[in-house]
C-alpha cells in the first residue's frame, strides 16, 4: 500500500515506537512498483539508480526483486555490492563525469560498464580502466521534465561518431548509447525522439565498422505528487514499441529507473518543534526542512502532498526547518517564493505527514546544524 494512506493512528504508533523524524517505508509498495516496471517494460534490464535513495534496505528488498543498479560512486558501489549486487554483471557506472580514482576503485572491484560523453572521461578510462565497456550517453530533449540534465550531461549526437571511434581507439569497447530524458518526465515522447536519435547514431556507427549493442533509456519515469496524470503502463507501451520497430532482438535494452520505484513507496512524518507569529503569519517549526529531506522543494520547486494528525478548523501556516538558516522554509509557491499553505489546526508536538518522499529527499539531505536525517522503519 502507499505508506500515504496508513491510519493515521498506526503513523502515531511508529512514532511513539521511533520518534521524528521518521521515514516509513512501505516494502510491499516498493517491489509492486519495481515489478510495475518491469513487467510494462519487458525487454528492458531495470537499473535502479542508486542516487534516488541509497538506504541499505532499499537496496537489499530491490536486488532481491531482480534490480540491478546505476551507480555514480564509490560509496553507491560498495552499497550496492553490500546488498548483494555482482559488481561485474548487475552495476553500471553511469556517472559520465567521474572521479578518477573512483573509476580505478571500479574497476578493481570488477565493475566492467562505464558511461561516457566528453573526450577527457576518455583518457581518464583508458587509464583506470583500460579495456572496460563503455556507453555514450547523448543530451537528448529534456522538454517538460522536472530536472534538465541534458544542460549538464550529454553529448550532442552530431559528435557522437567522433567519440565513439575516440573511445574504441583509446582501447575501450563502445558498446551502445544512453540518454536521460529528465527526472519526472511525463511525456513519452520524450523517449520516442531519444530512441529515433539513437537509432541514426547506430546506423552511422554500423556503417563505420562499429556494432552498437545496447540502449539505455536512463531514467524519467514519474511518479504522482499532486496532481499529476500519470500512466506508466501506456508511457512504457509506447517506448516497447517504439524499441521494437527500431532495434532488433539482438539490442539489449536497458533503464535506470529511481523516483518511479521508490518515490511513493515512503513518507516523512515530522513534529511540530516551534511556533511563532511573524508579520502576522503563523509559523510552524518542524524537525526537518530544506536541509534535510525537503530539498527539492527549493531545487525544482517540488510539491508533496501533506496532512497532519490534527483535525479541525483549517488554519494558514508557513512551514520551516529547524536550522539556523532563514532559507529554510518548505511552504513555497509555483515560482519558489516562500507561502502560507492551508492546514488543519496545528501546535507543539503534533505531526505533519509528507507523502511520496522516497526519492532524492534522504539523499540529497545534509547534515547542516548537525541534524542527522530521519530514521528508517520499513513495514509489512
Ligand atoms: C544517469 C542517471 N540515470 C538515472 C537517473 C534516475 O532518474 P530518475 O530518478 O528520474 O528515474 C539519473 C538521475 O539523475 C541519472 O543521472
Amino acid at each position: 500500500m502507499n505508506p500515504f494512506d496508513l491510519p493515521i493512528k498506526r503513523i502515531e504508533e511508529l512514532v511513539e515506537e521511533h520518534g521524528t523524524p521518521l521515514y516509513i517505508v512501505s516494502k510491499s509498495k516498493l517491489i509492486e512498483n519495481f515489478n510495475r516496471l518491469n513487467n510494462a517494460l519487458p525487454a528492458a534490464n531495470l537499473f535502479y539508480a542508486v542516487k534516488a535513495n541509497p538506504h541499505e534496505g532499499i537496496l537489499e528488498i530491490l536486488h532481491e526483486a531482480g534490480a540491478d543498479f546505476d551507480v555514480a560512486s564509490k560509496g553507491e558501489i560498495i552499497a550496492a555490492i553490500k546488498a548483494g549486487a555482482n559488481p561485474e554483471k548487475d552495476l553500471i557506472f553511469a556517472d559520465t563525469v567521474k572521479i578518477p580514482k573512483q573509476i580505478a576503485f571500479a574497476d578493481g572491484v570488477g565493475v566492467d560498464d562505464f558511461t561516457y560523453d566528453n573526450e577527457s572521461e576518455i583518457i581518464k578510462l583508458a587509464k583506470h580502466a583500460p579495456n572496460a565497456k563503455v556507453h555514450l550517453r547523448i543530451a537528448v530533449s529534456n522538454k517538460g521534465s522536472v530536472a534538465q540534465l541534458s544542460k549538464k550531461f550529454g553529448a550532442k549526437p552530431e559528435d557522437a561518431m567522433y567519440l565513439l571511434e575516440k573511445a574504441k581507439k583509446a582501447g575501450l569497447r563502445p558498446d551502445g548509447i544512453s540518454f536521460h530524458v529528465g527526472s519526472q518526465c511525463l511525456d513519452s515522447s520524450r523517449y520516442v525522439e531519444a530512441l529515433n536519435t539513437t537509432k541514426e547514431i547506430f546506423v552511422e556507427a554500423e556503417k563505420r565498422g562499429m556494432k552498437l549493442n545496447q540502449v539505455d533509456i536512463g531514467g524519467g519515469f514519474p511518479v504522482k505528487y499532486i496532481n499529476e496524470e500519470i500512466n506508466i503502463e501506456k508511457m512504457c507501451e509506447i517506448i516497447t514499441s517504439t524499441y521494437n520497430k527500431l532495434f532488433d532482438e539482438s539490442v539489449r535494452l536497458v533503464a535506470e529507473p529511481g523516483r518511479s520505484i521508490v518515490g511513493d513507496a515512503m513518507i516523512s512524518v515530522t513534529e511540530v518543534v516551534g511556533e511563532s507569529v511573524r508579520n502576522d503569519k503563523n509559523w510552524l517549526y518542524l524537525d526537518d526542512g530544506l536541509f534535510g529531506s525537503f530539498l527539492e522543494v527549493f531545487l525544482y520547486n517540488m510539491k508533496f502532498p501533506m496532512k497532519t494528525n490534527t483535525t479541525g478548523p483549517l488554519n494558514k501556516y508557513i512551514l520551516a526547518g529547524p536550522t539556523c538558516d532563514c532559507i529554510d522554509v518548505i511552504s513555497r509557491d509555483e515560482n519558489g517564493k516562500e507561502c502560507e499553505v492551508e492546514l488543519p489546526k496545528m501546535k507543539m508536538y503534533d505531526l505533519l505527514i509528507a507523502g511520496s518522499m522516497g526519492a532524492y529527499t534522504f539523499s540529497e539531505s545534509t547534515r547542516f546544524n548537525g541534524h542527522e536525517p530521519p530514521k528508517f522503519v520499513y513495514i509489512e
